[in-house]
């Protein structure tokens, strides 16, 4: 077992735990092996290190009993950092991340930020499954890309070792925050990525502490104002085209309205336009489910003469092979 299912045992138990002793059912607690004793013992210390008073990091926010230990250890990095000062509040709470509203330390120049926590089992379940997967490369540390030569690593990550599973969970984290970073930086309205730590990804934040940015989905927009947030939803779409990426879990889901304007949001089921046999489905899907909610904000579109459009501007080589 590795340390993310160890995790994981552990927050089911205590969840199980607690939920008895909230429905004051009696029963006789589950006989555990050694190793599940040392292992619940080992986290326990961790929580309470990550609470005691060495860290100072004490959040305003209260964390269930099992959400503390991986929420503390995930974000204390943000702390020591100086990147964070204080986690106010849970944004949302989903069944791959939980995204919390942070307040953000002096030198950060914002308020407030969003740190997404991914939870230890979403690394086991990957909802980012093959069809996601093929043709991105393996990044290590700094976001940098894995040598194919270099077997040892890829031998892990292809027989799902311990070692291989922490390689994929790093991967699958800096691939979202490596696309964030890009995507800002070229203009895309996405969150401005800050950090990145083992389970956590610190951005910037939309909304009031109390009242995060609502999701579009949420929304009936305004006659006036549908048209020109179609036309920058469209904008962003092409613009991550122009990068060879396809946000692959697009939709009025995934799309946060602040002040009038829009945000991208939840990156890690990106796709290569190019090295993803799948892409072209995939982008169709993703301007399908857009074209969908806008139609029903009184926006009319063809999605799929959007998407042969898109398709005929950038789905090839950008240097063309040269026939003699
Ligand atoms: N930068 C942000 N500022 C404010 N709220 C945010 C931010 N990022 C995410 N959220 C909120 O947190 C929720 C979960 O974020 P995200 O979609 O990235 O994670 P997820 O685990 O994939 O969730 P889901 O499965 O619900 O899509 C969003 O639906 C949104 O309400
Ligand atoms: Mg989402």
């Amino acid at each position: 077992m590795s340390r993310l299912d160890d995790y994981e045992f552990y927050e089911q138990r205590t969840a199980a735990k607690y939920e008895k002793r909230d429905r004051k059912i009696q029963r006789k607690p589950t006989k555990l092996t050694h190793r599940q004793q040392d292992m619940e013992h080992q986290i326990k210390n961790e929580i309470a290190d990550t609470q005691g008073l060495e860290t100072g990091f004490k959040p305003t926010y209260q964390p269930s009993r099992y959400e503390a230990g991986w929420l503390l250890s995930s974000l204390t990095a943000f702390y020591d950092q100086q990147l964070i000062t204080d986690v106010l509040a849970l944004v949302k709470g989903g069944k791959e991340a939980s995204v919390y509203c942070c307040r953000a330390h002096p030198s950060v120049g914002t308020e407030l930020v969003a740190a997404k926590v991914y939870r230890p089992r979403m690394f086991r379940q990957l909802r980012n499954d093959k069809m996601y997967q093929e043709g991105r490369q393996i990044l290590t540390d700094q976001g940098r890309a894995a040598k194919e030569t270099d077997h040892r690593l890829m031998r892990a990550v292809n027989k799902k070792t311990n070692y291989g599973a922490q390689v994929s969970h790093q991967s699958w984290l800096l691939h979202e925050f490596v696309t964030l970073k890009t995507l800002f930086n070229v203009g895309a309205a996405v969150p401005q990525p800050h950090a990145v730590a083992e389970n956590a990804i610190l951005m910037s934040y939309y909304g009031e502490p109390i009242n995060p940015a609502p999701l579009l989905s949420e929304l009936k927009l305004e006659a006036e104002e549908a048209q020109p947030l179609f036309d920058e939803v469209i904008r962003n779409i092409d613009l991550m085209l122009q990068h060879e990426m396809i946000h692959g879990d697009l939709s009025a889901y995934n799309i946060l309205y602040w002040e009038g304007e829009i945000t991208f949001i939840d990156f890690p089921q990106v796709s290569n336009l190019h090295s993803n046999s799948n892409a072209r489905f995939i982008l169709q899907r993703d301007i399908e489910r857009v074209c969908e909610y806008f139609s029903k904000q009184g926006v009319d579109s063809e999605p799929l003469d959007i998407l042969d459009q898109m398709w005929s501007k950038y789905a090839y080589p950008k240097d063309p092979i040269e026939w003699e």
